[in-house]
């Protein structure tokens, strides 16, 4: 289904476009329309209008008022203070265009922005043979999001999975292997789990052979220029500890419910065969230089300890090529052969220095130009309870699958606690369980700023009351109880109806869905679609106190009426959470 144009898409565009009509001197200035207490919305932009053509902003808002033609938009407009404007919306507008928007299917009204461009997400990269962290855990959470937003907005997305499968530590990892044949024999139907522990215990096996014979660690560097420049029999075994790890990262994924394509998983080793281009490249133009052997770009503003000028290292003195040089590498690909306009990166707000390098880096080598975009979204510690980096009581970094399965299980419980209620078997209890377990960890990454850290604690986050995923849902799913309560009366839009302030209220929060999740995918903050969502379920709850929706006292348009809002609301808590990557189930 075609999505309404933008223009008749929300209430909010549409005041905006009468004002603009209403006073044509200014332009496309923008009338600064904000949601108000006083009256639905109040314009503020006459005084910065007033200041740029040397007028009186009261004036000029008085000819808003006499000029302005919006009759079946508007009920009432006046000026206020300094030369603000109050506008209060007809109710009939509310719902009309509220229903225009229903009417769009999926979309939900929500336009296609006008020029989408190929954004480049590089997210979700754990490194192989190694364990995932909670760190892995909210870029995987984070970057799912921001994409499937940037989609829904038109933007075409490309994933990325930049996993940690080259360096150094493989010439160990392989050359053990060699001396020892028998460890990690291909097995067709390993899990995730054992996959892990095969490669936990393969690694610590390796890491004592490496740390007390140097003849050993003499050849694990050997290996590594094998495998570096290509040998077969090291490739064929670094691709065993590459395969087993993809075995366990999927696991991860599977249980996170996200999906991951194969074909998007293209780690640091994928950039192998550009890297001594890549850093020819730079020494050519002069954008690197040698220093003590190595390969290296400086920068006039990074300084690090004694003031020293903190280089990014593209090839090291022994000719390897490490982290730079593939990322360096990677913005060649997806800029010149995916015409990425954007690169985004969410990766831990640590690396922020690194990324500012590599950016730096590849704008004066001509990689990136003016019309690419490179962004890292850094994202901050996940903590635990006492408020340092969240561990277990051992002081270990914490599993992801066991946190995952202890969200599940917790949220089980609170969903048993209601089930017999609703009447759910025990499989839809162990299902709900748990979407509601990991809606529960993934809500509470998305809703706070990812700048920022934030403490990792499970009761608050499957509690049934505050802003939880567990709260969304159980909105969610009141919306079709209520839905199916009402039978066949269907729900159907009546503009002609007076609205109740609490249906108002419900109703111009809806309008806002577009914008919200306009801007929220503009800027890379989940956190605002999260907040709109939490906000829209809290303007549900106080409507039901309010008005009541099937009820025999109430005409059947008011039920009609009522049982439409509560279904728009239904279908955007639905699009909304989907976009976060959360499910709400149908019964709860
Ligand atoms: N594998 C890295 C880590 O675990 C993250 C990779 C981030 N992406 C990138 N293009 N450097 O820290």
């Amino acid at each position: 289904m075609a999505s309404v144009p933008s223009l008749a898409a929300s209430v909010n565009q549409r005041v905006a476009d009468a004002l603009s009509a209403a006073l044509p001197e200014a332009g496309a200035a923008d009338p600064l329309l904000r949601r108000s207490d006083r009256a639905d919305f109040q314009a503020n932009g006459m005084l910065a209008l007033a200041k740029k053509l040397k007028g009186n902003p009261r004036e000029l808002a008085g000819k808003v008022v006499d000029g302005i033609d919006a009759a079946d938009l508007i009920k009432e407009i006046e000026v206020s203070g300094p030369g603000f404007l109050n506008i209060t919306i007809a109710d009939e507008a509310i719902v009309r265009t509220l229903a225009a928007r229903a009417a769009d299917g999926d979309r939900l009204g929500v336009p296609l922005k006008e020029n989408p461009g190929v954004t480049v997400v590089d997210y979700a990269q754990p490194n192989v043979a190694k364990e995932m962290h909670v760190g892995h855990l909210r870029s995987a959470v984070i970057g799912d999001a921001l994409r499937a937003m940037l989609d829904f907005t038109g933007e075409k997305t490309i994933g990325r999975h930049h996993i940690g499968d080259w360096g150094t530590q493989f010439g160990m990892l392989i050359q053990y292997l060699i001396e020892n044949p028998g460890e990690l024999a291909p097995a067709a139907d390993v899990d995730g789990e054992q996959a892990m522990s095969n490669l936990n215990r393969v690694y610590k096996a390796s890491r004592a052979v490496f740390d007390s014979d140097e003849g050993f660690k003499e050849r694990a560097r050997k290996r590594v220029v094998a495998l570096q420049s290509g040998d077969k029999e090291t490739l064929d075994l670094w691709q065993r500890f590459v395969d087993e790890s993809k075995v366990y990262f999927y696991s991860v994924f599977e249980k996170l419910d996200m999906e991951i394509r194969d074909e998007e998983i293209v780690g640091e080793s994928a950039y192998n065969d550009m890297m001594a281009e890549t850093a020819r490249l730079l020494e050519e133009s002069g954008v690197a230089e040698r220093s003590e052997g190595a390969l290296v770009v400086f920068f006039d503003e990074i300084r690090g300890k004694d003031d020293q000028p903190v280089p990014l290292i593209v090839q090291k003195a022994d000719g390897g090529f490490g982290y730079a040089a593939s990322d360096l590498s990677a913005i060649r690909n997806r800029v010149f052969d995916l015409d990425a306009t954007t690169l985004l990166y969410v990766v831990d707000v640590r690396q922020s220095l690194h990324f500012r390098m590599v950016f730096e880096t590849a704008r004066r080598a001509g990689w990136l130009g003016d019309d690419v975009k490179a962004h890292n979204m850094g994202y901050g510690t996940v903590l635990g309870a006492d408020g340092k980096p969240f561990k277990t009581r051992a002081g270990e970094t914490v599993r992801l699958e066991d946190l995952l399965d202890e969200a599940a299980e917790r949220a089980t419980a609170v969903v048993r606690e209601k089930a017999e209620k609703v009447g759910l078997s025990e499989a839809e209890i162990v299902e709900n369980g748990r979407y509601v377990g990991i809606g529960a960890v993934k809500y509470a990454d998305l809703s706070t700023s990812p700048a920022r850290d934030y403490k990792f604690d499970l009761d608050q986050m499957v509690s049934l009351n505050g802003d939880t995923s567990v709260y969304l849902q159980y909105a969610y799913a009141r919306i079709q109880s209520i839905k199916r309560r009402a039978g066949d009366t269907r729900p159907a839009a009546h503009p002609e109806l007076p609205l109740h302030p609490a249906e108002r209220a419900l109703g111009l929060h809806l309008d806002q869905f577009g914008e919200v999740l306009a801007e929220a995918a503009a800027s890379y903050e989940p956190h605002r679609l999260a907040a709109y969502l939490y906000q829209l379920a809290s303007h549900l709850t106080a409507f039901y106190e309010k008005c009541q929706v099937v009820s025999a006292d109430n005409p059947v348009e008011v039920v009609e009426n009522r049982l439409f809002l509560v279904d728009l609301t239904g279908r955007t808590l639905h699009k909304g959470m989907a976009l976060l990557g959360i499910r709400t189930p149908e019964r709860l």
